[in-house]
């Protein structure tokens, strides 16, 4: 089964943005290493980044035919975007969010996510470590 990890919004810089949050690893360290724990189970991934809404909201309708679980990563749309969290409820398989850092620990506007309403687990603070752990989560649920 393939499973469909998707970004918001500036992690198209991971690496090199805020390294001091976000660490120096980037978005293809993040697809390899959860290729790799996909495979060991027999599923596939594949990696999707946008800075536009739009495109993540189609990214997800494209889902609902392509993938068997959605990994998202909505970035500053995790506090904002009413159209992904529809989108994400439009979605029938499992859906595990993830934050690189711990959003929790930051500025009171990171606290709300609307994505949380929909997600099955929520992963954060885990560096991007958090996109393989949630790859293993969506392999149990998925068999
Ligand atoms: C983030 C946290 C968000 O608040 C922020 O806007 C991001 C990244 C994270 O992975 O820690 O862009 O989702």
């Amino acid at each position: 089964k393939t499973i469909h990890i998707l970004n918001g919004p500036n992690l198209n810089l991971l690496g090199k943005r805020e390294p001091e949050i976000y660490g120096h690893e980037t978005l293809a360290d993040v697809e390899s290493a959860c290729a790799a724990v996909a495979a060991e189970r027999g599923h596939a991934v594949r990696l999707f980044q946008s800075n536009h809404e739009g495109e993540i909201v189609e990214q997800i309708h494209r889902a609902r035919d392509e993938a068997a679980a959605i990994v998202i990563n909505p970035a500053a749309y995790t506090h904002t975007s009413v159209a992904i969290l529809d989108a994400l409820n439009a979605f029938e398989g499992p859906v595990i969010e993830v934050h690189i850092s711990n959003v929790h620990k930051r500025e009171a506007f990171r606290h709300h996510s609307y994505v949380s309403l929909r997600a099955d687990g929520v992963i954060a603070g885990c560096g991007v470590e958090g996109y393989a752990l949630a790859i293993r989560r969506v392999c149990s649920l998925i068999g």
